[in-house]
């Protein structure tokens, strides 16, 4: 069984492409919104928190894990991340291998911080400009309107030179949500979301097992979090569990 977590909601986006390569695989999918967002939070928080998602979908029968949060990245190599993980950060930069792309990462401060992303695309002679955006993870999470979204997106890129790039990375996993507030914002930019390079590994490394369950487990009731699973999977609500 296939096990995946994130802050919340977040990680819907990379569990929608792999349920699309992967369709007959279990999947447990845990969204830990009673402490989201996580991208705000410390290294030593993130490690705790990273471990203690690992250990709950180990708990309920996942083998293997994917890791949809790019703001925990630094704390998988510190917490206790079994061998059979994937995480979003290794295939979404090999993806660029070759590629002539300008790139404009935009992510949590947590991911920006660790410089995970920065270091591995330079492991590939790419340099990247970056730029965090601390409230946007929040706002998506718990349904703040489009115009706010918008905003909290153009504000952040008023501090760029838009002109230095062609590339936009969804370096957070709830980006895609906004992705038409992105597009609206640069037009002319092409978008990249992660989620498909990462299923993509997902589908190529983990064994197809199972008859295509997938159960929810939610650390807090959302409403949001509900809405989103239905529009994405048309699931039924008793597929979420609120953890006690
Ligand atoms: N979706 C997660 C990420 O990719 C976490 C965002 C957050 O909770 O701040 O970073």
């Amino acid at each position: 069984m296939i096990g995946i977590f994130d802050s919340g909601s977040g990680g819907l986006t990379v569990l929608k492409e792999i349920r699309q390569r992967l369709p007959g695989a279990d999947v447990v999918y845990f969204g830990d919104i009673k402490n989201a967002p996580y991208g705000v939070k410390s290294p030593e928080e993130l490690i705790a928190l990273t471990a203690a998602a690992i250990e709950l979908l180990k708990s309920r029968g996942a083998t293997h894990i994917v890791s949809a949060c790019n703001s925990v990245s630094a704390a998988l190599a510190v917490s206790n991340a079994p061998t059979d993980m994937i995480e979003m950060i290794e295939p979404t930069v090999a993806a660029f291998k070759q590629s002539p792309a300008k790139i404009l990462l935009m992510a949590t401060p947590a991911t920006i911080n660790a410089e995970i992303y920065q270091n591995a695309f330079k492991a590939i002679g790419i340099g990247i400009e970056t730029l965090a955006i601390p409230e946007l993870a929040g706002a998506i999470e718990f349904g703040q309107s489009e115009a706010d979204i918008e905003k909290i997106i153009s504000d952040a890129l008023a501090k760029v030179d838009c002109s230095s790039f062609d590339t936009l990375v969804l370096g957070c996993t709830h980006y895609p949500f906004a992705r038409a507030a992105f597009q609206k914002v640069l037009p002319e930019t092409t978008i990249v979301d992660p989620a498909i390079a990462v299923a993509e590994k997902v589908a190529s490394s983990f064994a197809e097992e199972g008859g295509g369950s997938t159960a929810f487990l939610i650390s807090k009731d959302s409403e949001p979090f509900r809405n989103r699973v239905q529009s994405l999977f048309g699931a039924t609500t008793d597929m979420i569990a609120v953890l006690k």
